[in-house]
């Protein structure tokens, strides 16, 4: 899938725009400020159904005005795909995929694949938990849209479940038995799909990390389980079987918490770099490699989907880098994909593009290419 067109209304900064992109890498150069990543967000949207930046779509409404619509246009050699997202100050959402209306902004998911490489990124290696659990959801989403339905399921039991564990009266046997069974069996499938996709990504972003520090340093990868299990078992009873007697140990320290202390939404993914945690011993260059590596390890696993080659959002990454490494990370983008590129000097790309769009006070100016 290749985007044709971008258009906005009262997204973020901008009033109106429409972009008509190439199929090979787009630049959008222009000042600090002027609405790059907003530019990148909103096909993000489109394309995934949450912003990498906000939590909220109502922060998405461009101040002072009441509505946004994002809306982008792609195709592949045979199949048009119309995506549109909106949402006003109120909270009301419409989605279209194809003209067909929705209200879930996850409907739009599994349409046009992306990988987005931000600044913030860093924070995978640096940061909370939430942060590596997002991203290994939003991957496992992609590469299974039928994921996107369970992820929101467990996370409305979840928040059922602690609701009822915070009024204990009305969490009575035959409630908590069937919030129980439900959080269950929606975890397996969700545990299952990030610890594959784990496997997957593991050599892979220990060869990119390599390949753009031109070092040599080992990578490792686990995922944890909330109680810092490095062993969970693999599949569907045995996974099951542990998540059950994990439950029966917890009853009573979850009675206390009155909270839900165990499943997918408190389990973490470890990074070792030489043998050690990456969160606490990684430069800031060393994170932002291996960052770099666990996103262009994500294109590499959905391209090998070919209906699944996903467009590449490069939000400034090659300012944060070093000369060498700037042309290794050149080397290492896929060649016959399309990208989306922002900047705000020509001179930081240390490669040509196709088209060139120069973004000034809320326009595209020009176009050039
Ligand atoms: N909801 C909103 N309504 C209007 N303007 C907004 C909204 N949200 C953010 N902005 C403005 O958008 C601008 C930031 O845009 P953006 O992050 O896309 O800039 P950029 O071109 O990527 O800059 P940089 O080169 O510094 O990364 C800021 O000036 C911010 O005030
Ligand atoms: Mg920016």
């Amino acid at each position: 899938m290749r985007i044709r067109r971008l258009s906005l209304q009262d997204f973020r900064s901008w009033h109106s725009v429409q972009l008509e992109a190439h199929s090979g890498a787009n630049l959008l150069l222009g000042p600090n400020g002027v609405g790059k990543s907003n530019l990148l967000e909103a096909i993000h949207v489109c394309a995934l159904g949450f912003s990498p930046r906000s939590r909220s779509e109502k922060d998405l409404v461009r101040w002072g005005t009441d509505r946004f619509v994002a809306r982008v246009e792609a195709s592949n050699d045979t199949d048009p795909v119309e995506l549109a997202a909106s949402c006003d100050l109120n909270g009301r959402k419409d989605v279209r995929v194809n003209g067909e209306p929705g209200r879930l902004f996850s409907k739009l998911v599994g349409h046009l694949t992306v990988v987005g490489l931000y600044p913030e990124d860093l924070q995978f290696v640096r940061g909370g938990p939430e942060l590596r659990r997002s991203f290994l959801d939003a991957l496992v989403c992609q590469s299974d849209p039928a994921m996107v339905d369970v992820l929101r399921d467990y996370a409305r039991v979840v928040k059922q479940r602690n609701a009822a564990l915070k009024e204990p009266e009305r969490f009575d046997g035959a409630v908590r038995e069937v919030l129980d069974q439900q959080m269950l069996r929606l975890a397996v499938p969700i545990l299952e799909h990030r610890m594959d996709i784990l496997d997957d990504l593991f050599p892979c972003v220990g060869r990119l990390h390599a390949e753009l520090s031109g070092g040599s340093e080992s990578v490792g990868i686990w995922y944890r389980g909330s109680y810092g299990e490095a062993d969970l078992p693999r599949r569907g009873q045995e996974l099951a079987d542990h998540l059950e007697s994990r439950r029966k140990r917890l009853v009573n320290a979850e009675s206390q918490a009155q909270s839900t202390l165990f499943g997918p939404h408190r389990d973490d993914v470890t990074i070792l770099l030489e043998g050690r945690p990456a969160r606490e011993t990684a430069s800031q260059g060393q994170a932002r490699s291996l960052a770099i590596g666990l996103r262009l390890a994500s294109a590499e696993l959905l391209a090998s989907d070919k209906k699944r080659q996903p467009v590449l959002l490069l939000d400034d990454v090659f300012a944060e880098l070093d000369g060498p490494r700037r042309k290794r990370l050149a080397a290492m983008l896929p060649r016959d994909g399309q990208s989306f590129l922002c900047s705000p000097h020509r001179a930081d790309l240390p490669f040509e593009v196709d088209r060139t769009f120069l973004l000034e006070a809320g326009q595209v100016r020009e176009t050039i290419g």
